[in-house]
């Protein structure tokens, strides 16, 4: 069994019941606050948070919908490992809600599928930059105060990344005929990041935002036919107008209209045909170096990248990440460095040489990661491939080729520091067939999702095959023997405090606790009957010998909890509430219903939620979750 000895239970509090209320509840003994909402300013004139914000405003205030994040100590009180009372919060954004964003939206009667309305096929051009500048990530300083309270700060290196900052492509991509755009025609340029859900920190502390849910954010009208290039068609560009029509924005400006990646008469650089092929990528940059322009690693292939987690680095031997690809029947992706870690000189040019691997669970408990490298395992000219770049940019293509195990939307992973284990969530797939299911995705269809987890052959991570089994298996309180009913990892059924739904974003802590978010979709929380008695989304701790899972906190109505970091002394704990309200009716807004209005309820500047930092401490002041 790769299940270590079972000892007392590492998580120490009183879990909490499922809830549908508007807050967030966390254990007896805790506290929460709240910081770093959607549209507080941080940089530049700082504007403050009003539904007539202006574009430009928003590109000087925190983006919206907050996802994965990071705290970065400013070395300080601990020497050994920073300060846990002072550092920088860099957070993703992953989308924007269009209907909570401008005055024109105001009180109409939409959902999110409705707005924009685009009349005239033309969209303002200063609520797309709005759009834009909610999108990507943001860098502010927070620093705890004399009575323990955590505030943002104004600092030089507070700053927004936005849809828009100019990035550079890196690694065997950079400069192919791919990439080439009227932007850039050598190939080595292109324009912001979107849809930032997870993230990675690497071994030399810089951040690494991942692009999940881009290709919808593009149009490529080419026929009625089906003509898009595979580049295109595997990932799901848009046929029609975009998901936002930003390519629609008035008077035509060149940032606006690159969403429109059809084909012209010009030549292939006169054009933004090749402007989708230059985002699906993982972006890293250095949060303490505001100088530096983000880099796309390309080396680290394009597909829906949830997030990217780093093994811990050794000098002398490569490094070593996994990524998720978060779509229904997708893969799980490894990659190993070509050059050896060596702190000296260690930086993202580790990150441009190396070998892609795609996963392949047996049913036996074994696996294997296959490379994913132009020449071999039948990646080659006879089966469509021309050239490592051709891989990466069609890296589920290449996947499919060589076999790998298609997944229940792999999401989030973390690596446990005292075992090296692996843990990826698979969130839920509602399109497996029953006769499609294997072992690491047993059901079919999957409407609650599971964690696996694995270890490399002899703990090594740059090992080519692994052993692999289930951590929990998501879902109810019924039993293992109903399709909907949760079991832990000794096969038992998850009881009512452990009972959960759709978990998403994960982080392991230093002593082994593992902490689960749950992200049931908006269209079925609170509303399906199978889903109901999950309540709000929530966030669990399990512990990862002995399989317990305890409720820790569930959030208000709409939204996902995602996000998950603590400072070095583990004494507070940041997560983000994303999309609060999103369930409810801009009518129920309009009649002045205070449901969905997380965290400002009846002191909301414009009447509706809106995203935002939760800080987690213990009045104790003691360690989160023992
Ligand atoms: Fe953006 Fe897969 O969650
Ligand atoms: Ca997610
Ligand atoms: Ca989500
Ligand atoms: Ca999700």
């Amino acid at each position: 069994s790769i299940t270590d000895s079972i000892t007392d239970s590492i998580v120490g509090f009183i879990p909490v019941p499922v809830s549908e209320a508007d807050n967030v509840v966390v254990p007896p003994g805790y506290r929460i606050s709240v910081i770093a909402p959607w549209g507080e300013p941080i940089t530049g004139t700082m504007p403050q948070y009003r539904l007539g914000n202006s574009g430009a405003d928003q590109g000087m205030q925190v983006g919206t919908h907050h996802d994965g994040m990071h705290f970065f100590p400013i070395e300080g009180d601990d020497p050994w490992r920073g300060s846990s009372t002072d550092g920088l919060l860099v957070m993703n954004h992953e989308y924007v809600e269009p209907r909570y964003m401008h005055e024109s939206a105001r009180g109409q009667a939409m959902d999110s599928d409705d707005f924009p309305t685009i009349d005239d096929n033309t969209r303002d051009a200063d609520e797309v930059l709005k759009e834009l500048n909610g999108h990507g990530v943001t860098v502010v300083r927070i620093r705890k105060d004399p009575f323990g309270n955590w505030h943002t700060v104004p600092d030089r290196l507070n700053r927004r990344v936005t849809g828009l900052t100019p990035m550079e492509l890196r690694g065997p991509v950079r400069g192919t005929d791919f990439v080439r755009t009227k932007f850039s025609p050598d190939g080595t340029m292109t324009r912001g990041t979107l849809n930032n859900c997870s993230h990675g920190v690497t071994p030399w502390n810089t951040y690494v935002a991942c692009e999940e849910n881009w290709a919808g954010y593009f149009s490529n009208r080419a026929d009625e036919d089906d003509s898009q290039p595979r580049e295109h068609k595997r990932y799901g560009v848009s046929y029609g107008t975009s998901r936002y029509g930003w390519e629609l924005a008035a008077g035509g400006a060149d940032e606006y209209v690159r969403f429109n990646a059809t084909p012209t008469a010009d030549s292939a650089t006169g054009d933004y045909r090749n402007e989708p092929n230059t985002f699906g990528w993982c972006i890293e940059f250095d949060p303490f170096n505001p100088e530096r322009v983000p880099q796309k690693r390309t080396a680290l292939g394009r597909f829906a990248h949830e997030g990217i987690v780093f093994h811990t680095a050794v000098a002398g031997q490569p490094i070593v990440c996994y990524s998720g690809d978060d779509a229904r029947n997708e893969y799980i992706y490894k990659y190993i460095s070509s050059n050896p870690y060596e702190p000296a000189t260690a930086g993202g040019h580790l990150l441009d040489e190396g070998r892609l691997h795609v996963a392949k669970f047996n049913d036996d408990g074994t696996g294997e990661w296959l490379p994913l490298v132009f020449g071999e395992n039948g990646l080659t000219s006879a089966n469509g491939f021309s050239s490592q770049a051709d891989v990466l940019v069609n890296t589920r293509l290449a996947a499919d080729t060589v076999g790998a195990t298609k997944m229940d939307r792999p999401e989030w992973g973390a690596i446990d520091p005292n075992t090296k284990q692996v843990y990826f969530t698979l969130t839920n797939n509602t399109s497996r067939d029953p006769e499609d299911t294997d072992n690491a995705n047993p059901r079919g269809p999957n409407p609650h999702g599971q964690i696996i987890r694995w270890r490399e052959d002899n703990n090594n991570p740059a090992a080519t095959r692994f052993d692999w089994d289930l951590y929990v298996v998501a879902g109810d309180d019924t039993g293992p023997d109903n399709l909907t009913g949760g079991r832990d990892l000794n096969g038992n059924p998850l009881p009512y405090e452990a009972m959960f739904s759709s978990p998403d974003g994960l982080w392991i802590d230093p002593d082994s606790r593992i902490w689960i978010q749950t992200d049931m979709s908006e269209s079925v929380m609170n509303t399906n009957p199978e889903y109901v008695m999950f309540g709000n989304n929530s966030m669990l701790v399990g512990d990862a010998r002995t399989g317990d899972i305890r409720r820790f906190l569930t959030g208000p109505r709409g939204q996902e909890i995602t996000g998950c970091i603590m400072t070095p002394d583990q004494r507070t704990l940041f997560i983000n509430v994303q999309h609060p309200g999103a369930t409810t009716e801009p009518e129920a807004f309009a009649a002045g219903n205070i449901d969905g209005t997380w965290p400002d309820h009846r002191n909301s500047p414009t009447g509706y939620g809106r995203s935002a930092t939760v800080v987690i401490q213990r009045i104790d002041g003691g360690i989160i979750g023992a």
